[in-house]
Formats: structure tokens, sequence, C-alpha cells
């Protein structure tokens, strides 16, 4: 909704009710050195010890017009790019608290690698979903001020980072808003109207459209909900694609457990269950946007998983995509059936690489904890460069095994197979139950967002809500490819 906005240009005129916002280098351990500090603001005694990358050190320089504050970005456990996304987060909720307007940081060109990091401090760091609230969040403006020229190439790599930015705040818009907002049919509106902004060829299947196609899972779990499902499928081809790259993302707009209902607090939480659509059509916009050699396609599943006298049932069986019978023993175990069909009309689209994103398991964040996600896959190579990519996106995914033992878990004796496992190891049971809607010869990989997309607390230095998480994940992936 609403971010701060970012400036940069060769030095600037400090004003009254500036924040300041400068670095210094500790002798032993510190990071930045004292030149950096220009010189009309005289010596600067550093902070004490304690404090971590917080702001932990205020001073009136020159006149009192300006505030300064002193930064330490010696966090252990942060890197000094996460330290530094910290600190101009907490300098954000710093000028709201003082009713200050602009935030100023120093960068000299020694550290020119920095100005990305704090365009990302600033537009994520920055972010706040405003809309139903009365007062609007109107956070202070970031300028940086540079005593070194950019290049072309170093303003193009702040454009597309800027971007790239922009979508992963369209994701968490699309998530924060409320289920009575955005339901099966709203959202596929909404990705109509952006994907084609971004560039991306748009087809959308209706109810009417989805039963003629045989996607048994999507209408099966769709069937109870007054908005009914829909099928959004995107597409951007330039000429001469190096690789064709599938995305398939869970899109439940409110999973209620259906008549397996979840007990009421665990349904908070739950208008989040729509993260791996959000994370894998926002990244097909991105990628779109930037005009990247590869031809992209996405294909969300969009339902509402509810109660009512037209919804599914425990015991139903439901045939898929595939022509392959699932028993259902557990309607909270949903997004697997809506994603069996999506995965198969992927695959009979032939891609290179197939990547699927999903909110699928509660097991998953017992397993890694909210802030890290699960990988699966049967292409090892292609886990490990999306765990990779990841850790340059400053985003956490950490390698699961596909382990075929526990397929028996979901042998059925009238069906062909059924939706659940035992207890244990339920996000290996649902990646394993997702593969029997995978062609064995494309290179897949599954990801189990349900940590970090449902986490409503603050991540690093990104605030509560919905955290966009995995758009620059897939954007960075596919530039390494
Ligand atoms: N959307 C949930 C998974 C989830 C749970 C995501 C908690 C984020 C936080 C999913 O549809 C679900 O309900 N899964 C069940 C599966 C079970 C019935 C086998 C779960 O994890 O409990
Ligand atoms: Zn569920
Ligand atoms: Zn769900």
């Amino acid at each position: 909704m609403a971010t701060c906005e970012f400036n940069y240009k060769k030095g600037y005129n400090l004003k009254s009710k500036d924040l300041l916002l400068f670095f210094f280098k500790d002798e032993k351990e510190g990071l930045f050195s004292k030149t950096q500090v220009p010189e009309f603001l005289g010596e600067i005694t550093p902070p004490e010890k304690e404090g971590k990358s917080k702001i932990i050190s205020a001073g009136t320089f020159d006149s009192k017009s300006y505030i300064s504050k002193a930064i330490r970005l010696d966090d252990k456990n942060l890197s000094l790019e996460q330290a530094l996304k910290k600190s101009i987060s907490s300098a954000i909720s710093f000028c709201k608290d003082q009713g200050l307007e602009r935030i100023v940081i120093f960068i000299s060109k020694e550290n020119k690698s920095l100005l990305p990091v704090c365009l990302e401090g600033a537009l994520l760091g920055g972010y706040k979903f405003d809309k139903y609230l009365e007062k609007k969040w109107e956070p202070a403006s970031i300028y940086c001020s540079l005593d070194f020229s950019l290049t072309a190439k170093d303003r193009s790599l702040l454009k597309q980072k800027k971007e790239i930015f922009s979508w992963v705040n369209f994701a968490r818009d699309i998530l924060n808003e409320p289920p009575n907002e955005i339901h099966p049919k709203s959202l596929s509106e909404v990705f109509k109207q952006m994907g084609k902004k971004a560039g991306l060829k748009i087809t959308i299947w209706d109810e009417k459209r989805l039963q003629k196609e045989g996607c048994g899972g999507i209408l099966a779990v769709g069937a109870g909900a007054a908005s009914r499902p829909h099928l959004v499928i995107g597409e951007y081809k330039p000429k001469k694609p190096k690789a064709k790259i599938a995305f398939v993302g869970k899109g439940v707009t409110m999973d209620t457990g259906g008549y397996c209902l979840k007990p009421a607090n665990s349904q908070i939480g739950m208008k989040y269950d729509m993260g791996g659509a959000a994370m894998t059509f926002a990244a097909a916009c991105a990628l779109a946007s930037l005009k990247v050699p590869y031809h992209i396609m996405v294909f969300t599943p969009l339902v509402e998983n509810d109660i009512s006298s037209t919804a599914f049932h425990t015991q139903d069986i439901i045939k898929m995509r595939n022509g392959k019978t699932v028993q259902v023993d557990n309607t909270d175990a949903e997004g697997r059936l809506i994603l069996a069909d999506a995965l198969c009309l992927a695959c009979e689209k032939k891609p290179d690489y197939l990547i699927d994103a999903a909110t699928l398991t509660g097991a998953c964040v017992v397993a890694l904890g909210e802030d890290i996600a699960g990988v699966f896959g049967t292409d090892e190579s292609l886990c490990n460069s999306i765990i990779e990519s990841g850790k340059e996106a400053d985003e956490y995914l950490w390698h699961m095994p596909l382990h075929m033992p526990y397929m028996e878990q979901l042998k059925a004796e009238i069906a062909d197979m059924k939706n659940i496992g035992t207890r244990w190891g339920g996000a290996i049971t649902a990646a394993l139950f997702l593969k029997n809607f995978v062609k064995e010869d494309i290179p897949w990989v599954h990801i189990d967002i349900a940590g970090p997309s449902v986490k409503e607390e603050p991540l690093g230095f990104l605030g509560k809500g919905a955290k966009g998480f995995g758009v620059k994940t897939l954007v960075e992936l596919i530039k390494r490819l």
C-alpha cells in the first residue's frame, strides 16, 4: 500500500527535522570509517559497546537543527546488509515517533554496493498496509547523499531492484487484503489486471472450463464457496527464449479447513494461504517487466476452502486432471489437491524446469520454524540453486528429503491414493503426494512456504503482516539459470 519514497543524488542539503543516518568504524570490529562522516559534523565519539544493530546513540551536532543517530552495524547474528536494512526500518519508526520527515544517509564511493541495500530497506522496510486505516501511513522519505557519480550500470541495477521490490509489495498487498475482499473471483481479476500491466498474457479458466478440462481437485476444494474456483494462467514469451520455466502457486484465499474445520485460532493467518500464488504470480510479473530472456508460465489455482451444502466431504473420491483418483481423508489437506491439477497442466506444457510454491503444511513450520521454507525436489542442482538464490535475496530455504518409502502412507484401498499420510513427516508426505502429478523427466522443485508466508510478526527488517516471501528468490533464480 504505502511505503517510503527513495531518492539518491550527489550531495543533499540538510534541512531542519532531517534524521541523519551515518555509519562509523569501531577500532576493532566496526564497519565504516570515520572519514565518511561529513566534516561539518566534527568528531564523533563512538557509542558504547552494548546494543545490537539498532540506533544506540543520539546526539545533536552543528546547530540544533539536525538530529543525528549513530548506528552500530555489528550485530553478530546479522550480515552487514541485514543490519543496514534493519537500521533503516528502525529509523523509519523513529521518524514516525519524532515527527521527522526525511532520513538522509551518506554513502561514500567505497560503499557504493550499499545503495541497493538502502533501496530495499526503504521500499520493503518502509511498507505498511494502511488501506483500511483512517490514519494513513506517511513514512519519512529516504535520501541517499552520494559523494560519487553513478554509472549507467548502477542506475539500471537500481531500476531493476525497484521493479522487483514493487512486485514484492504487490504480493504483500493482496496477501494482506482480508478474505471478504480477496476471494477466487476478485483475485482472478486483480491477477488479470496486474499481469497484463507487467506484460503477461492472461488466460482465466472459470468453473465451467475447469469441468471441461477435468480439474477435479480444484473443483472439489472450491465447491463450497460462493466465490467459485478459478485458474489463472499467465505467460511471458520473449523471442528466442533460453528455456521454459513453469511456476505453480497454491491460491487458497481462505482456508477454514472445510468440514475438517480448523479451530478458531488456527483459522487466523489462513487468509495468507494464497502465499504460493502471490509469490509465483508476482515473480512472473517481475520477470516479464524485466524482460528476461526466458519463457515464463505461471499457473495459480484459486479457491476458498469452506463448509456449505455444496462443499466436498471427507471420504469423497475425486478424479484429477491426469486421471488418477484421490480419496479425501482430510478436507484440510486441500492445497495438494488444487496443486495436483495445476502441476499436471504445467507438465503438459513440457517446461525445462517446474517450480511450485505453497503454504502447504503446518508440519514444515514445525520442522524449520517460521522464517525458513522447505525445498523438496527431483533435481538436486535446481534445489541447490534455489537455496543459493534465497541467500542472495535474503530469504532462507532448507533442503528436505523426498523420502520415497513414505509414499506407502498415501496408499488407499478403493482409490489410487489418499490425500494424507500419518501424523509424522507431514511436509514430506505432502511433497510426495504432489510428485504423483509431475512427469518424471521434468526437473521439479516444491517449496513449502507455510512458515515465512504465514508469519504475522516481523521477519528481519520486514514489518508485521505479509512479507511477500519468495518473490526475490525466484527472480534471482531465473537470473542465475
Ligand atoms: N494451509 C494449511 C497449512 C498451514 C498450516 C500453513 C499452518 C501455514 C500455517 C494446509 O492446508 C493444512 O491445513 N494442512 C494440514 C495438513 C494435514 C491435514 C495433513 C496441516 O498442516 O495441518
Ligand atoms: Zn488446509
Ligand atoms: Zn491450506
